[in-house]
């Protein structure tokens, strides 16, 4: 087991979610039921969701929509925001079956549930995804994957192990301007790709915050010690904790991590680069002043060598790299962003979906990102997004910070997953876990 052991859930929280859960009787009743198996295309897939913040909720109104689904658990470690996932639920389907819990490892353990949706901060993604692959529950996580590669490579390896169908928070592959925008360049219609820019966001623009003593204290609906998991033990400040959460290192990667799920998955997709990677990465960013209340990078510039003599740039920040995913190819471009399409032939800008006669190949379709994950778990066939597909798109990001922090140019080898020629390659790859959290 990689995560600590299952601690009893506290009076205090019993209490407080004892109208929701039917606590430990209802723990038992579920654990006395067989796992089920892949289903009949009408059979209903059975679904609990993880992390009820932001995200959470936009997931869980997403799979509501769909009338073969059924949420029928609610985890958080916050008591609002838990209560108001359930209540939403139950109001949704006019009933009282959703029930929360404030463990996770409580709803992995439920046999009935056939999959969970994973919306917690990006320090918990590792733990929680490898735990749900290990109890046989397929999976829609969010991105980006993880918060370090090596949690990335750990819930890759239990998703295989395990056979389990993943699907990422990386709609935009979903969208049908953005798979036009691959579907031109993997064509070839561009040419021979030579660059690519990816633009993200900027900021967070408020530097000039810093961290205030005393240090607050936790409100009482919310399990600070629980939320914090396997980050360092810090105060708690109200700044960094709900949606701010991604500001600090401790427990996100900034604007860059935040983004790199989805304009370098996009840039990925028609680079043909879903299970391979850069050969070398270097990069500058501005950072935060040492007291400032949060610490990630709010201006950066990541410049990466691909194979076949192709360069790319990541940026937030940069006037010159435009927010979206750009490829300039030999005989033209392509730009796309959630706004927006342009490109150099700009007939193509017409186009919802690309026309026959130029589909020089057919990229997975899909129009509705919840709708395929569910599909793919009845089919068992790959998602859109699949957590190979999402560990690649990542590991840019990922490698972009390493290469600012540490000022070197980084040689990756996106085979074998590793730094060459750097002696502490395994600990710039990972980070360590407060106890007693652990990631086997
Ligand atoms: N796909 C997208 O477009 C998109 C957009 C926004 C966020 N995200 C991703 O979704 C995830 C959540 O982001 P958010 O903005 O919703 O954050 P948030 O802070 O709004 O919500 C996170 C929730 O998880 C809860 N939580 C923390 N630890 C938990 C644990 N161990 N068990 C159960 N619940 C726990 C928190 O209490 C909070 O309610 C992140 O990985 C983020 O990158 C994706």
């Amino acid at each position: 087991m990689d995560t600590a052991p299952c601690r009893p859930v506290s009076r205090r929280y019993f209490l407080r979610t004892a109208g929701l859960a039917a606590g430990g009787a209802a723990f038992l009743t579920a654990c006395s039921t067989r796992p089920r198996t892949p289903r009949l295309a009408a059979e209903r897939i059975q679904l609990g969701v993880i992390g009820c913040g932001g995200m959470g909720n936009g997931n869980a109104e997403g799979f509501m929509r769909q009338a073969d689904c059924r949420v029928l658990a609610a985890c958080d470690v916050d008591q609002n925001h838990l209560a108001d996932m359930v209540k939403k639920v139950n109001t949704q389907y006019s009933n009282q079956d959703c029930r929360g819990y404030h463990d996770f490892r409580e709803i992995l353990a439920r046999t009935d549930l056939d999959a969970v949706m994973i919306a917690t901060p990006d320090h918990w993604h590792g733990l929680i995804a490898t735990a749900a692959a290990r109890q046989k529950k397929d999976i829609y996580g969010e991105k980006p994957l993880a918060r370090t590669i090596a949690e990335q490579q750990a819930i890759v390896r239990a998703v295989q192990q395990h056979q389990r169908i993943w699907q990422t928070g990386s709609w935009q592959r979903s969208s049908a301007s953005f798979q036009k925008a691959a579907e031109i360049v993997r064509g070839g219609l561009i040419g021979r790709i030579k660059r690519v820019e990816v633009g993200l966001p900027s900021g967070p623009g408020n530097l000039t915050m810093r961290v205030p003593r005393p240090a607050e204290t936790p409100p009482p609906e919310l399990d600070f010690d629980f939320w914090l998991g396997p980050s360092a033990k810090v105060p708690y400040r109200s700044f960094q904790v709900h949606e701010r959460w991604r500001w600090n290192y401790n427990t996100g990667g900034g604007q860059l991590l935040d983004w790199i799920g989805h304009h370098c998955d996009i840039a990925h997709w028609g680079m043909d680069c879903d299970r391979s990677g850069p050969l070398t990465v270097s990069g500058v960013g501005e950072f935060p002043p040492a007291d400032a209340a949060w610490n990630t990078c709010f201006r950066y510039r990541i410049e990466l060598q691909y194979p076949k003599n192709i360069s790319m740039t990541i940026a937030g920040g940069h006037s010159d790299i435009r927010a979206g995913t750009k490829w300039i190819g030999t005989d033209g471009w392509v730009w796309v962003d959630r706004g927006g399409f342009e490109a150099s032939n700009p007939d193509w800008r017409d186009f919802k979906d690309l026309p026959e006669e130029l589909r020089k190949v057919h990229l997975y379709t899909s129009r509705d990102h919840h709708r395929n994950f569910l599909d793919c778990v009845k089919s068992r066939q790959p998602t859109i997004t699949p957590v190979e597909t999402a560990h690649h798109s990542a590991i840019p990001g990922h490698l972009g910070l390493i290469a600012m922090q540490t000022g070197r140019t980084l040689n990756w080898d996106s085979q074998r997953e590793t730094l060459l020629g750097e002696r502490d390659a395994a600990a710039l790859l990972g980070r360590p876990f407060r106890s007693p959290w652990k990631l086997t």
